[in-house]
């Protein structure tokens, strides 16, 4: 566990939550209880963030096959099993991979789990302000603009209310060239989750991120912009690319994900 202080301690993050549901160690007292009561009032939710992870994975190495060889990670969480550099540099030792976290914890601890990585580090940023991302110099000292990215933004969007968060992505991805790919994960309205949507709101108000947004299905899309949905769009996350897999109940999921290519 890295150095915190008290305020990092006594209020949870939405980070250290999703590392409590996720099983990891790096969370404190505040989140372990944040992460109860998100489990009573969505039993599934750790199953869910298990399938995100997974989703995440599989995105990867699909940009992988497709030529990828650097990658934009914003929200990246507390690091876990899987990290985008474990992936994509057990393939290429020296793929590029920039993470981008608002929370000082998450961003605290991966900085020490990259420290003598050559082709990795991460940038403390919210992601509302995307020229300070798309300029910072960790990301132009790693990733050339000029080459495809693989831009991740994996069960994070839902914390950004949508006047910062459309504008940021859509920043984003006209920063990055043609062929380059986003993949999303989103938490979506309209399901069996939605009753303890007002609950979960509540919950992360006490929070870093001080919002939960579920959003529809086409409001998730918005997000693509141009770029081209691979095959078969927007599913559930335990669904993309091949169907189902593993344990996730449809019934029981709230999270849909999808990836585009922009053209
Ligand atoms: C549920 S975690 C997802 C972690 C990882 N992407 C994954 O899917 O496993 C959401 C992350 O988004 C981060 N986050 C929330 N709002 C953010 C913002 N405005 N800018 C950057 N990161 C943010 C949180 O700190 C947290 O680490």
């Amino acid at each position: 566990m890295v150095n915190a202080d008290a305020d990092f301690s006594s209020r949870p993050s939405s980070a250290r939550i999703y590392d409590a549901l996720l099983g990891g160690s790096h969370n404190f007292e505040a989140d372990r209880e944040a992460a109860k009561r998100l489990l009573s009032m969505i039993p599934a939710a750790g199953e869910m963030a298990r399938a995100n992870r997974a989703f995440l994975h599989r995105a990867v190495e699909f940009m992988l096959d497709a030529g990828v060889r650097q990658f934009l990670d914003i929200g990246s969480g507390i690091p876990t099993v899987g990290n985008v550099h474990e992936i994509a540099q057990r393939r290429f030792p020296e793929a590029r991979v920039v993470y981008i976290d608002i929370d000082p914890v998450a961003v605290a601890h991966a900085g020490e789990i990259l420290r003598t990585n050559p082709f990795a580090t991460v940038v403390q940023a919210d992601m509302r302000f995307p020229e300070a991302i798309l300029g910072h110099a960790g990301v132009r000292r790693l990733l050339d603009l000029d080459q495809p990215v693989g831009l991740l933004l994996v069960a994070m969007l839902h914390f950004v209310p949508g006047d910062d968060a459309y504008p940021a992505v859509e920043r984003l991805l006209a920063g990055l060239p043609a062929g380059s790919y986003i993949a999303i994960s989103h938490g979506v309205s309209e399901t069996a989750a939605d009753a303890a949507l007002d609950g979960v709101a509540d919950l992360y108000r006490r929070t870093d991120v001080s919002t939960a947004t579920g959003r529809t299905r086409p409001e998730i899309m918005r997000f693509f912009g141009d770029a081209v949905l691979e095959p078969p769009g927007l599913v559930w996350v335990h669904e993309w690319p091949a169907g189902p897999q593993g344990d996730g109940d449809p019934g029981d999921m709230a999270v849909v994900a999808a990836v585009g290519r922009k053209p």
